[in-house]
């Protein structure tokens, strides 16, 4: 297990969860309107579910392919990270918090249109080592609500913050583990230059490298990993393509190595 401090903002902050059903569906009586009646009032419409683009998946038995990984957001660098992405072909998964995705539901819908992969990392960044079992389900099933509600499918994946994880946790979280392969500490150095250095120097094929689209500087430092991994061959997928073929099982860890 490893388990690391750090300071950004995401780590601190307080739980509220109490104000996480938002995918309570709205049911309302159909009423049969007179023709003279002026403007009803329209039924509410759940937004129709966005259907991903039809690519076809890579094959990593084949390609040397790597899982470049993003956590703690969505936040307002996202969409410029996704743009970056689609120009390179490439797609990517992103672990994200249930208080960031509650209020970046259009970039979710976006990243599953793109191709890319949403997974779970809690609500609000907990260190789930330290919680009760029932404040492990909270966290993971608040934010896979907030997921399914945004894409209309619930995530198969989840990402402990911190790394931190035991047994206990392992069996209540209920979704295969994705770790990473050595630490780029992007969010503690916040320097460009220094995250892609970091980023070209652990790229090798079948690995998961961990970032986070909250850091600007992160964002940044793809326009030079983007060419550089297309230059060296490499074909940048899902965490789950990258398994493909592999089946993922619930409380089990990957991408280690
Ligand atoms: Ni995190």
């Amino acid at each position: 297990m490893r388990l690391r401090m750090r300071t950004a903002a995401g780590a601190v902050a307080l739980l509220a969860l109490a104000g996480c059903s938002t995918g309570v569906a709205q049911h309302q009586a159909a009423v049969t309107l007179p023709k003279s009646t002026p403007s009803p009032t329209p039924m509410p419409t759940r937004t129709p579910t966005p259907t991903p683009t039809p690519t076809p998946t890579p094959d990593c038995n084949r390609l040397k392919c790597i899982a470049i990984t993003f956590d703690d957001g969505p936040s307002t660098d996202t969409p410029r990270l996704l743009n970056m992405l689609t120009s390179y072909g490439a797609h990517s998964t992103f672990f994200v918090l249930g208080m960031n995705a509650k209020v970046h539901t259009d970039i979710l819908r976006r990243q599953i249109r793109d191709g890319d992969e949403v997974g779970d990392h809690t609500y609000d960044h907990a260190s789930l080592t330290g919680l009760s079992t029932a404040r492990i389900h909270q966290e993971i099933n608040s934010t896979a609500k907030i997921i399914e509600s945004a894409i209309g499918k619930p995530p198969l994946l989840m990402r402990p913050p911190y790394g931190a994880y035991d047994g206990r946790v392992a069996k209540a979280v209920g979704l295969p583990i994705i770790l990473w392969k050595d630490d780029t500490l992007d969010w503690l150095h916040r320097d460009s230059r220094r995250v892609s250095q970091v980023v070209l120097k652990l790229a090798s094929r079948n690995a998961v490298i961990l970032l986070h689209d909250i850091q600007p500087t992160s964002v940044n430092a793809m326009k030079t990993i983007l060419p550089e991994l297309k230059q060296r061959g490499f074909t940048l997928v899902t965490v789950s393509q990258l398994y493909a073929g592999r089946p993922l099982r619930a409380g089990k860890v990957y991408g280690m190595n």
